[in-house]
């Protein structure tokens, strides 16, 4: 069989991106999320800081781009859903469809992900109109965590806000592809503007340079193997690897754009915007006397002091909260689109169906973390709340498995030709690539993992 001509010729069901920044575009408002602003300060700060954010960093570089590579080449090459491509390719490359299961995992894990994702957004959209109605200015650190603690305690709200968000998605899931381009084009600059009229006003804190030795002094006394495990599944979420996500939007991509070139400036500005909101909020924390491994509600109680005492604060605050919730957006539209294309191609439902049946079993499975953090605040196993327990078989256990598993894919089971043909020859990114995924990558993973459930 010719897998060459069959890559090439092979057509997505969906349509393609218009253009290779739209491609990017979408990986982009995909990668960048609550991830990097939300997620990445509150698990620096619990894990101490430093060590973590450099064997993050590490993470980001050297498991997180040739996974990304691996699953951008796959999906193009199979042009389906996750679950579809993953057979497909696993069959035509002389295998068996055990491959499939990748594809199953990946989609359970976006479902299961956007179940607490959609939460933490509803928080966000939440701050809009605090934010508006001025309810930052003039406030200090007890009274903007009272401000939080009180809205988060009704579980009412926060279940009403999760509504709201799902439901947003679901409207925009049901248009398709198209829909998903035009949403991310005008979010990335704004956000990225408002991060750094945000680190200019933080630069003045007074307490910069402590933000700086909190996040970048390796006191690796601080990280044990959890931790280390945790900045891997951090390195994942960020991305937006090893669920697929990124594989179903590869199926989009047109067949002459450079994948490397497209990772690169993916990883870069996911990277960038993390680091950023960092340098944003450890100064705050210091600045403030508050605690940087707070946990969870780090982000919602330290920003908005900033804008409480910020020139035009409150017009700043309502922006960076929309500018948020579109980019917690594009993450869930992200998280989403794997599980809708792959019902979609599987069954007789329409598009719209299909959204409507997964985003109500998403928001149902995000009541669980709705009410962790009140009336089941104190429901605790394994790792703690219903929360905490979702967010780690997913982060920590899922993704880097499936980033194991894809890479592993891409690297021993295709062929040489069509792994270079997708990647553009056998040039030295090739040669790094396929020397990181099949070997460092893997392994790694794996060592983490072992380390982690205490196997080794
Ligand atoms: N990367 C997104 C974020 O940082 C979350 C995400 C994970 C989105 C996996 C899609 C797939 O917020």
């Amino acid at each position: 069989m010719n897998n060459n001509v069959q890559g090439e010729t092979r057509q997505s069901l969906h349509g393609n991106w218009s253009s290779r920044l739209a491609f990017i575009l979408a990986v982009t408002g995909s990668a960048v999320g609550l991830g990097n602003i939300w997620k990445f300060p509150y698990m620096a700060g619990q894990n101490g800081g430093g060590a973590f954010v450099i064997v993050y960093l590490m993470f980001v570089f050297l498991i997180g781009m040739p996974v990304m590579m691996s699953e951008i080449l796959i999906g193009r090459r199979g042009r389906r859903n996750p679950i579809a491509t993953m057979k497909l390719l696993g069959e035509e490359e002389g295998n068996s469809d055990i491959w499939k299961w990748i594809g199953v995992m990946g989609v359970s894990a976006g479902v299961l992900i956007l179940s607490y994702y959609s939460v933490i957004a509803g928080w966000t959209i939440t701050y809009i109109p605090k934010a508006f109605l001025g309810e930052f200015v003039g406030t200090d650190a007890t009274s903007i965590s009272k401000l939080f603690d009180n809205f988060v305690a009704n579980p009412v709200s926060v279940i009403l806000a999760h509504t709201i968000f799902m439901a947003i998605n679901f409207f925009i899931i049901a248009s398709g592809v198209k829909g998903l381009e035009k949403a991310v084009r005008f979010l990335m600059p704004g956000l990225l503007l408002l991060l750094f009229i945000l680190f200019l006003y933080s630069l003045t804190s007074g307490s910069f340079m402590d933000g700086v030795r909190f996040m970048f002094t390796p006191n690796f006394s601080a990280l044990n193997w959890d931790g280390v495990l945790t900045a891997m599944g951090l390195a994942c979420f960020t991305l937006s690897i090893g669920m697929g996500a990124i594989m179903a939007y590869g199926a989009y991509l047109p067949q002459e754009t450079s994948i490397t070139n497209a990772t690169v400036s993916v990883v870069i500005a996911d990277t960038s915007i993390a680091m950023l909101a960092g340098l944003v909020i450890f100064p705050l924390v210091f600045a403030n006397g508050l605690n940087p491994g707070e946990g969870p509600d780090l982000v919602f109680k330290t920003l908005p002091l900033v804008f409480g005492q910020m020139q035009a604060g409150t017009f700043l605050a309502t922006i960076f909260f929309v500018l948020l919730s579109f980019a917690a957006l594009t993450s869930a539209l992200g998280l989403m689109e794997p599980a809708v294309a792959w019902m979609v191609e599987s069954t007789d439902y329409t598009r719209k169906q299909c959204a409507g049946i997964i985003a109500s079993i998403i928001w149902f499975l995000g009541l669980g973390t709705a009410l962790s953090f009140n009336t089941m605040a104190d429901f605790k196993f394994i790792n703690g709340t219903i929360y905490e327990n979702v967010d780690f078989l997913t982060s920590n256990i899922m993704l880097p498995l499936g980033a194991v598993f894809t890479t592993f894919f891409a690297a021993w089971i295709m062929s040489k030709n069509s792994t270079s043909e997708e990647l553009g020859g056998h040039s030295v990114t090739y040669r790094i690539w396929r020397f990181l995924a099949k070997y460092f990558s893997p392994i790694a993973i794996l060592i983490i993992f072992l380390q982690a459930i205490g196997w080794i």
